[in-house]
């Protein structure tokens, strides 16, 4: 007979202060505090104000709870509750069971084929993003591309032409909500939301408008009747096998739940990519090489996404290095053994995306932008495993397809026209934890390409002439 597995208790996180527990460091400089305690046990106890939360720090625990164990455990913990009251009980939110009536429907909206069928919206956003930039002019990369994101998956969404007026209120009313969102969800005291305080009001006001502008959206739908192909119309008319659909109010969370999983998301990814770039000419160079051999200038399509294969390692590396989504946790439903930790329902688990893919026993030399890692045949299933910017399991990403198309797409528009470079002289951007991880601040120029690449032109007065491909006119 074999000898009772042995129990451990879970070290305690360092840093610990008096009354506040783990929350100081977690909510100052959460990545250093999560990779500082990655290096202590493979499950190591916080504490977040009253709450304790098993940090899990190996790939193969963390297999456990999203895979191979998934049935032990539900989506809860941190921030999933506060996440479910403002944005409804949607894909995202909903409970294990929800999930099984839910997943199957959404599906619809995510197939390759639909997702082929977006990527016309998709380049036209970006083509109209570069568009609206100016030779010289320096751009705060975040906020474009959290515009871009929004306005891709608006315009992918809903494309019904009657209602592009509405279309653009809901763009606008999620840039608002956007940055309010983290401090709902972070700040653990429901009386400090309920305070008269303008950000809250102004935040209230923003989820009021955004709720009320989808549910015309989707009266508006449902009054035409006819489907358009796009991703709310697939929505509406998903039904399972006993012919059961979502109800309006429904649609309304799932679009309130793709709205806030998809954009940020998306968005982050773009911006660490240009952030990297700017950083690292030898893989700029490459890339801006490979985007101008297969598309030659002109606008990518859907099936250039697989002729980029170089721009497709490099945005797997970028979500190596700086996964959008860096934290996320799962509540304990059944009894269940993490590395020799006993845990019970209603315990709560958190592990980083973040440090898993910084752990040097499974990415040598982790640190490094190495794009080349992930050729083909260099990747191995340890690797495989513990790579996760979009989770796994059942809960894995809807949106992961269609984030990496739009992102792909994207960059090809961008680095196609413009180069994006550092200004001399600015600090490099920092990891910011918030909705998803952002790098902060990240301002860099636009430089018309060829410039750079047939060597710059000194004007007469001296300065830099740049000759802009797509505004001949600005220069
Ligand atoms: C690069 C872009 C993206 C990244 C890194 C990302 C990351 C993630 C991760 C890590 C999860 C799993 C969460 C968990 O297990 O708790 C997730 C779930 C989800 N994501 Fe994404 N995401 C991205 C793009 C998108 C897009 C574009 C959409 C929608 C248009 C989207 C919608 C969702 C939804 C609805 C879920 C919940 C899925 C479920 O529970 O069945 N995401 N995402």
């Amino acid at each position: 007979m074999s000898a009772p597995a042995r129990t451990v208790i879970p070290p305690m996180a360092t840093q610990a202060l008096p009354l506040l527990g783990h929350t100081l460091p977690m909510w100052r400089d959460p990545m250093p505090f999560l990779l500082e305690q990655h290096a202590l046990a493979p499950v190591v106890r916080l504490r977040l104000g009253p709450k304790l939360v098993h940090l899990v720090t190996r790939p193969g625990p963390v297999r456990q709870v999203l895979v191979t164990e998934q049935h032990r455990f539900d989506k809860g913990g941190p921030f999933v509750d506060a996440a479910r009251t403002l944005i409804g009980d949607g894909l995202g939110t909903c409970s294990a069971e929800d999930h099984r009536y839910q997943r199957p429907l959404m599906n619809e909206a995510f197939r390759r084929p639909c997702i082929d069928s977006y990527t016309t919206a998709m380049v036209e956003c970006a083509e109209d993003m570069v568009a609206s930039w100016q030779p010289g002019q320096i751009v705060d990369v975040c906020r474009e591309m959290r515009r871009l994101a929004c306005r891709a998956l608006t315009r992918t969404l809903f494309s019904d032409p009657a209602q592009a007026r509405l279309t653009l209120e809901i763009e606008e009313a999620y840039t608002v909500l956007m940055p309010g969102m983290w401090w709902q969800m972070v700040i653990p005291v429901g009386l400090v939301h309920k305070a008269p305080l303008p950000a809250n009001r102004r935040f209230a006001r923003a989820r009021v408008t955004a709720r009320s502008l989808i549910g015309r959206m989707v009266a508006a739908y449902r009054a035409r009747g006819a489907g358009l192909g796009d991703g709310l119309s697939l929505i509406m008319s998903a039904r399972d096998e006993r012919g059961r659909g979502f109800t309006d109010d429904e649609v309304c969370d799932q679009i309130a739940t793709l709205m806030i999983g998809g954009i940020p998301a998306t968005a982050d990814l773009l911006a660490w990519f240009f952030c990297v770039l700017s950083q690292d000419g030898t893989v700029e160079k490459e890339l801006h090489g490979e985007a101008d051999a297969v598309l030659g200038g002109r606008a990518p399509a859907h099936d250039d996404v697989s002729r980029l294969p170089r721009l497709g390692r490099a945005l797997t590396e970028t979500l190596r290095l700086y996964p959008s989504v860096s934290v996320l946790s799962r509540k304990v439903t059944r009894p269940v053994r993490l590395d020799g930790a006993a845990l019970s329902p209603g315990d709560e688990v958190m592990f980083s995306p973040y440090c898993l893919h910084r752990d040097a026993d499974v990415f040598p030399d982790p640190e490094r932008f190495c794009p080349d890692r992930w050729l083909p045949g260099q990747v191995h299933q340890e690797q495989r495993e513990a790579f996760i910017p979009f989770g796994s399991g059942t809960r894995k990403c809807i949106g992961d397809t269609y984030g990496m198309t739009e992102a792909t797409l994207a960059a090809a528009v961008v680095m196609s026209r413009v180069r994006l470079a550092k200004v001399p002289g600015t600090p490099d951007a920092a990891p910011l934890l918030r909705m998803t991880l952002s790098p902060v601040p990240l301002k860099l120029t636009v430089e018309p390409r060829g410039i750079r690449d047939q060597g710059h032109q000194e004007a007469a007065d001296g300065t830099t002439a740049l000759r802009c491909p797509v505004h001949p006119a600005a220069d």
